[in-house]
């Protein structure tokens, strides 16, 4: 089609919609100005704590993001709107810090009477200010990379209580996590043979866990399944005991702590944990059989969480600490777990702006300023998020079906398929729950949309910048000098 022809005809409208407030939705919906970005102490000086949050808090489902009865998303009691207008630039990431503790202490109860360590995953989410946050909270960490490991470091976190996991660790990060004395999960041969030289480099015997794979099916996305046969990670079964000579013919440079798994992501059911554990016990059981003094079972990460929004009744972190506690108990064991989704992913959102809607064929498309960017989720595993409007639409506005998309030049660019929602108005708020885990640490700078900043509600219920957004001077600074 020529330019010419593309350009004679004006945007179809949605055929569902009818009023005359969305008839053009490209040009009579005013933006109002964005106010200049406010300092972070003027951020903190908008807002006032809620009134009512205690007694929301003592909810057992809990979100920290609600709809108020005059149809206004709230953050522990701020308004997001008014947040979004506040912020310098749009999308962003917004947290609750009290949420993440929340999260914390829900794991921490769950615990209770179990010698245990919660290693928070690092992947899900690597904002240093949150790493912070959870570390205070007692939290251990979990790594997969040598960077992920100096992260780890520089926000404090005791290295005891760090665990190094990975299918392709590096030497030199492996001498790293000797010297500090982190455990290392022992992934493969190779793997074995290069902690083996890593704790001679570094003149230090090295915790490990075998990381076995227990072959439980997940019952999850193929993507993020990881506990089977085939997989990538681990040690099969049956090589067990080839592990156990190896790491008795390395004394002086490997001592046996314990055995890890880890069967995939967004799980929900709890029994699945449970098989795993009792697999993972008995091979504890011949572990020990042979004489290791094995103190420690891992059983991951991997419990999912309610991205529907539809009030369904999912495990709880104390669901699946009762399903194993059992056995934990029985053997004498400390029990480390690996969790990222379930304490970071309901704790933030992607806040982004309506740019306009349109319509192509038989779809309605919101197009937003966030993008498959900023969050990939939807796009790479066909992810549900859950998909709001911050603020109430016009009293006229028609309820369709739409796709909301990014602008990114790519079909696969949507953040929700097919969400009925109140036709918006240009300019207004929307936002993509669940937003914390594997969307900022999984974001790219595709189409030269460069990271979007972050920001927490804290628990005096003042805004704070907690990351930068990403800059186009900041690309540019690669090439300086070159
Ligand atoms: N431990 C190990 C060894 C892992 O591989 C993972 C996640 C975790 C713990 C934390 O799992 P969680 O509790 O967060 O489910 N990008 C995907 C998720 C990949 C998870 C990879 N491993 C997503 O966006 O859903």
């Amino acid at each position: 089609m020529a330019a010419t022809d593309f350009f004679s005809h004006s945007p179809t409208l949605p055929k569902t919609l009818k009023s005359p407030l969305n008839q053009n939705p490209f040009f009579q919906i005013p933006i109002v100005p964005l106010k200049p970005s406010p300092r972070l102490l003027s951020l903190k000086a908008v807002f006032s704590p809620n009134p009512t949050k205690t007694s929301t808090q003592t909810s057992p489902i809990h979100h920290c993001f609600s709809k108020s009865s005059d149809g206004f998303l709230h953050c522990e009691g701020l308004k997001v709107q008014d947040i979004m207008e506040s912020v310098e630039r749009r999308p962003f990431y917004l947290y609750s810090k009290p949420q993440i503790t929340r999260n914390v202490v829900a794991y921490k109860e769950a615990l209770e009477g179990l010698s245990s360590i919660i290693g928070y995953a690092i992947k899900a989410n690597n904002n240093l200010k949150i790493l912070e946050h959870l570390r205070q909270l007692g939290c251990g960490a979990v790594l997969v990379s040598g960077n992920e490991l100096r992260l780890a470091l520089r926000a404090h976190f005791d290295p005891t209580k760090c665990i190094f996991n990975g299918n392709g660790k590096l030497l030199e990060d492996l001498v790293l996590a000797a010297e500090k004395g982190v455990f290392v999960n022992v992934d493969s041969e190779f793997d074995l043979e290069n902690i083996v030289a890593a704790a001679r480099i570094a003149c230090k015997k090295v915790n490990v866990l075998l990381r076995i794979n227990p072959d439980v099916d997940p019952q999850v996305h193929p993507y993020v399944a990881t506990g089977n046969k085939n997989s990538k990670f681990g040690i099969r079964n049956e090589k067990l005991q080839w592990f156990l000579d190896a790491v008795k013919a390395h004394p002086n440079e490997l001592k046996l702590a314990g055995a890890h798994c880890h069967l995939g992501s967004t799980i929900t059911k709890v029994d699945i944990f449970r098989d795993a554990a009792v697999l993972m016990v008995n091979y504890i059981d011949q572990i020990r059989a042979q004489g290791f003094e094995v103190d420690y079972l891992n059983i991951g990460g991997g419990l999912g969480i309610d991205y529907y929004h539809s009030g369904a009744v999912l495990p709880t972190p104390r669901d699946l600490i009762d399903t194993v506690r059992d056995l934990v108990l029985s053997r004498n064991l400390k029990l480390i777990i690996e969790p990222g989704r379930s304490l970071i992913a309901n704790t933030c959102c992607l806040v982004n702006r309506v740019t306009g809607v349109k319509t192509n064929g038989t779809k309605n498309f919101v197009v937003i300023d966030g993008s498959m960017a900023e969050l990939i989720r939807p796009s790479l595993y066909d992810a549900y998020q859950h998909i709001e409007l911050v603020s109430p639409a016009p009293p006229d506005a028609e309820i369709s079906t739409f796709d909301v998309v990014g602008p990114v030049c790519e079909s696969a660019d949507f953040l929700g398929k097919d969400r009925e929602l109140q036709t918006p108005a240009k300019g207004a708020g929307l936002v993509v729950h669940d937003a914390g885990a594997y969307c900022m640490s999984m974001a790219s700078t595709y189409n030269l949309k460069m990271r979007p900043p972050e920001y927490w509600v804290e628990e005096d219920g003042s805004v704070s910048k907690i990351r930068h957004g990403e800059t186009f001077e900041d690309h540019i600074r690669f090439f300086e000098g070159l």
